[in-house]
């Protein structure tokens, strides 16, 4: 039975998970496909390791030039796991225009240029797969697209940024500051050297994007998502959500509300009770709600060589079964007919309804709690909870701590600036977004 061929760009630890994984379990693979499936080409930068990785296996051409391997007439499926738009974007789409299906974990690329990647292949009539993209080894993109395809989708919250959920994790259980844990993670080689894509929310706002798509039948539209990382949070906050029972997590939140899609990636308190509240360390979950099957959660490590790997493959055979079928009869790349899809708006978050820890530095008088009273009630704004703490000896300020019920974000803004404005109310107002999950 003649193998379906595989030219991979990119030997870093995902592309070397896969060779490993597709090499370790090749028979139950073989069995599954009915196929066998390899990997006869390996552009990279690193052809030392890529040599010593496939010394003694035939048939594996090793090359540092990816153009060469995109249009290489003796390759199926060109697997792409070098990361970032560029040249990745130009890679996909050339591979494309040369009949090859795309297997990629690119979540940048794909939320980003998605709209472009799947119309190329659609004219194509090629398959792109993209379950590494997101969350790593879960397979959330399988399940949104298939196993959940008879409901309406009504949200989507997911931790997916370990490097984020290890450095809460951290400060919660230890009391340690961002500054420390981020420092610790990288000497551990969780964080990059330059944190910022994982820690100013950007990395889960590309993976929230992609899955709001398929979830919504909507185009990848990552422009319209916002994006509030967790460089900001302190220990006491922390401390402060934990005693009123809750936990703080980077959420990427995907939700189909009255007027439109909110789409929104920032710390969030969410209950202490909740299963995905409990979720630690580098690890990711996605909450899904349908209308018909209710909540269904999936967890599983959201990075790493053979969790990515894992995801990879899947989508190599998933190629491989499919690639011989009419493309009208394969399930469409983001769930819905690429004819049906809807343009439904995304709302900005002024108009967003969630409700809000918010705490204040006040002077401790007679009067104060009922001037910030006043400034919410006149906005509509309903408390939902509230801590005060003593004044600590010798000091004439305090904390108080607010939980709203539901309420539209440009109120709270408005709010916010107005208790700012108190003369008893020193510095700013600290706030945090806050969902039931329900
Ligand atoms: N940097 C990501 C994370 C993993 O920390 O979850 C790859 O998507």
């Amino acid at each position: 039975m003649k193998a379906i061929h595989v030219g991979l760009l990119g030997f870093g630890t995902v592309g070397r998970g896969t060779w490993d994984v597709l090499r370790r379990n090749q028979e139950e693979i073989l069995r599954r496909a009915g196929r066998p499936i390899e990997i006869n080409w390996i552009a990279t930068r690193t052809l030392d390791r890529a040599r010593e990785a496939t010394r003694g296996v035939a048939g594996v051409n090793l090359a540092n030039d990816p153009a060469l391997v995109v249009r290489h007439p003796d390759v199926d499926i060109v697997c792409e796991l070098i990361g970032g738009v560029d040249p990745a974007r130009q890679l996909v789409l050339d591979a494309i225009e040369h009949g090859k299906h795309v297997v990629t974990a690119n979540k940048a690329l794909l939320a980003q240029h998605g709209t472009e990647i799947f119309a190329a292949a659609h004219a194509k009539g090629v398959m792109v797969g993209f379950e590494a993209a997101v969350a790593g080894g879960i397979p959330i993109i399988k399940a949104l697209r298939e196993g959940l395809t008879a409901n309406r989708i009504e949200w989507i919250a997911g931790i997916i940024n370990g490097t984020s959920n290890f450095i809460l994790s951290e400060m919660r259980s230890r009391g340690a500051s961002f500054e420390t844990v981020l420092r610790e993670a990288q000497a551990l080689g969780y964080a990059e050297a330059d944190p910022t894509f994982d820690v100013e929310g950007i990395d889960a706002a590309h993976k929230l994007a992609i899955m709001a798509s398929i979830a919504f039948g909507v185009p990848m539209q990552f422009e319209k998502a916002y994006a509030e990382g967790i460089t900001k949070l302190t220990r006491e906050d922390i401390r402060y959500a934990e005693e009123l029972g809750y936990r703080i997590k980077l959420i990427g939140l995907a939700r189909r509300a009255r007027d439109g899609i909110e789409l929104r990636v920032h710390p969030t308190l969410i209950p202490a009770k909740r299963l995905i509240a409990n979720v630690e360390g580098a690890m990711n979950a996605v909450l899904v709600k349908g209308d018909a099957v209710g909540a269904t959660l999936y967890y599983g490590q959201g990075a790493g060589a053979e969790p990515t790997a894992s995801a990879v493959i899947a989508d190599l055979v998933d190629v491989t079964r499919m690639h011989t079928a009419d493309p009208e009869h394969r399930v469409p790349h983001l769930a819905f007919r690429a004819d049906r899809l809807s343009d439904l708006p995304f709302l900005p978050m002024a108009e967003v309804a969630t409700s809000y820890y918010l705490r204040m530095r006040v002077e401790d008088q007679p009067g104060v709690l009922a001037d910030i009273a006043r400034i919410l009630a006149d906005r509509g704004i309903s408390i939902d909870a509230m801590i005060q703490k003593e004044p600590s000896e010798g000091e004439a300020q305090t904390d108080i701590i607010l939980l709203t019920h539901l309420c539209v974000e440009g109120r709270v803004v408005e709010a916010i600036r107005a208790i700012e404005a108190l003369p008893t109310v020193a510095g700013q107002v600290t706030r945090i977004r806050l969902e039931a999950l329900a």
